[in-house]
């Protein structure tokens, strides 16, 4: 059967790369991005692909029952790789609730939309796309398996462990074959700038507090977000049904060093005195339950499909400065409208 491949959420930051990678290598798959385009969804990160023959994009809701119903039937979808969600842990704070219902109840109607149209559940694969936040906080030592029980902190990770756990009773009680993933913090181009790294690199261009929460000491594993689709694709197509894979960068920085280094790169790129950038850092009030470090040990999805982060962090990082320096319009773009009033009150 030539596969019609469902990409949830193909215009945010991942989602964006993913539909990218797969509308370009797989010409022979039709992709349908279905994405309900709310502050964080941006149509422009796929200009490079609108025009192709195998893309179509469609505006929907996960919680359009009807719509979702329709584009599985209107394209004839074969296959899911659900990214779509509410992404960002200090808006979960404020907000839990619309949390609840695009990552839990939305999950739970792309499901139900899957079941429904998928008459044989055999030859077809609802792939979720999620987060190591689910294993909750680590302190100094070790890193988080596959096997590591779930102990999500904070309302966004509560609301995205809830949605593996669906996933995982779709798959044990009617029979679907799915797969999840588990990653850990993507940085790169079209990461909309209420993250660390691009709301760093754009306060610090335009010469504004760079907010560091608490002390700085928190440590994330970082990983470039085409490595994440890079490992998305090989998950998807040589994976094991019913599996879950840890995703992860082997690159953990505390986030007052991140800070600092990204200072150091602006003022290089920009010719600015060294050190000028970094008189900027200001500590502000901590985050409310605020995880101390996430690491993800990645050895399985290495040793068992062979995948691994292409990108040295150091390499990495001058490329996302570099993008974000060259795509101020962009910037620009998202943070207007809906998205100014809630930079103004938190970051001004
Ligand atoms: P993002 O916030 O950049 O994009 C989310 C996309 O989902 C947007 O295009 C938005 O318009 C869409 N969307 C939101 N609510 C919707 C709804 N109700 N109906 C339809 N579309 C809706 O997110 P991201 O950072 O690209 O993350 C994508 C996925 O990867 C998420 O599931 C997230 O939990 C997971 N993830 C993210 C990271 C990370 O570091 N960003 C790490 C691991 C896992
Ligand atoms: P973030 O990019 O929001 O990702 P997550 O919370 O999912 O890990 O934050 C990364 C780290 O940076 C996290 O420890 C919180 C911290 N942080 C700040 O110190 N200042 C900020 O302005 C932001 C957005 C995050």
């Amino acid at each position: 059967m030539k596969k019609s491949i469902l990409i949830t959420g193909g215009a945010g930051f991942i989602g964006s790369h993913l539909v990218k990678l797969f509308v370009n290598k797989y010409p022979d798959y039709t992709i349908v991005n279905l994405d309900s385009l709310t502050y964080a969804g941006n149509l422009e990160n796929l200009k490079e692909i609108e025009e192709k023959d195998n893309y179509h994009f469609e505006k929907v809701d996960l919680l359009d029952e009807k719509g979702l119903e329709e584009v599985f039937k209107k394209h004839q979808i074969t296959d899911v790789v659900h990214l779509a969600a509410e992404s960002h842990v200090d808006r979960s704070i404020s907000d839990p609730l619309a949390f609840v219902k695009t990552n839990v109840i939305g999950t739970v109607n792309l499901l139900n939309a899957a079941k429904t149209s998928w008459k044989k559940l055999d030859g077809h694969l609802f792939y979720h796309v999620s987060t190591d936040e689910v294993y909750g906080s680590l302190d100094d030592g070790g890193f988080f398996l596959e096997t590591t029980a779930y102990d999500p902190q904070s309302p966004y990770s509560a609301s995205k462990a809830s949605s593996d756990h669906f996933v995982r009773a779709y798959a044990n009680t009617y029979g679907m074959k799915t797969v999840i993933s588990n990653c850990s913090n993507n940085y790169g181009p079209n990461q909309f700038p209420e993250k660390l790294i691009p709301l760093c690199i754009n306060n610090i261009r335009n010469r504004k507090a760079l907010p560091v929460y608490g002390k700085g000491e928190n440590v994330r594993d970082w990983l470039y977000v085409e490595d994440h689709a890079a490992a998305i694709d090989v998950i998807f197509h040589n994976g094991t049904t019913g599996e879950t894979y840890n995703i992860g960068g082997w690159n953990e920085w505390k986030n007052i060093d991140i800070v600092t280094l990204l200072c150091e790169i602006v003022d290089r790129k920009l010719g600015r005195e060294e050190g000028e950038s970094a008189k900027l850092i200001t500590f502000v009030k901590d985050r409310a339950g605020h995880d101390l470090r996430y690491a993800i040990d990645a050895g399985k999805l290495e040793k068992e499909l062979g995948w691994k982060p292409s990108l040295q962090f150091e390499e990495g990082i001058e490329k996302t400065v570099d993008w974000y320096l060259a795509n101020e319009e962009w910037l620009k773009n998202v943070t207007s409208g809906e998205y100014q009033k809630y930079y103004d009150e938190y970051y001004e």
